[in-house]
């Protein structure tokens, strides 16, 4: 090994802007169609169109690709920005349901999808903010 040997990022390891494209789509189509995902549905707006490329860039850059999100949006404060929405366990599953199903549908290699599946569930309970 070699002092030039660098970690290669979640972002390039599940395939870079296309997987998380995929992703992303898969996700809120899984949202707007699941019966389970009806209570989280609800929250966001009739057009789905800007929060998937609002996730899509999010997602690049927390997985360590280009920076997408943060010069346009500033710095992330995720759970303040989820705060005007009330999250418990049940909106926690609905969410984790749709995201798992789209991980399994377009995340092909099985170890980056489960480190993957790991920090978002994460990120997923840190989100709750009601009983
Ligand atoms: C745990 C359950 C969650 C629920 C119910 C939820 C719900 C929502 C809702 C209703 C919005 C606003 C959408 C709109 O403007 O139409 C939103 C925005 C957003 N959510 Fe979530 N969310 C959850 C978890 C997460 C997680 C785990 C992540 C990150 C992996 C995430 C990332 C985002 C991002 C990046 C935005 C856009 C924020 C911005 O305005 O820049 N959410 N979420």
């Amino acid at each position: 090994m070699t002092s030039t040997d660098v970690t290669t990022s979640m972002f390039e390891r599940i395939g870079g802007s296309a997987t998380i494209d995929a992703l992303v789509d898969r996700f809120y189509d899984r949202m707007d169609a699941l019966p389970e995902a009806k209570i989280i549905r609800a929250m966001h707006a009739d057009d789905l169109g800007l929060i998937r490329d609002v996730l899509k860039r999010y997602l690049t850059e927390w997985t360590g690709g280009p920076r997408l999100y943060t010069p346009e949006k500033g710095h992330p404060r995720l759970r303040q920005r989820h705060i005007g929405f009330a999250i418990g366990d049940a909106e926690r599953d609905a969410w984790m349901l749709c995201m798992r199903g789209a991980m399994e549908e377009t995340v092909t290699d099985t170890a980056a999808r489960l480190e993957l599946d790991k920090a978002i569930s994460g990120l997923a309970d840190w989100m709750r903010n009601r009983q």
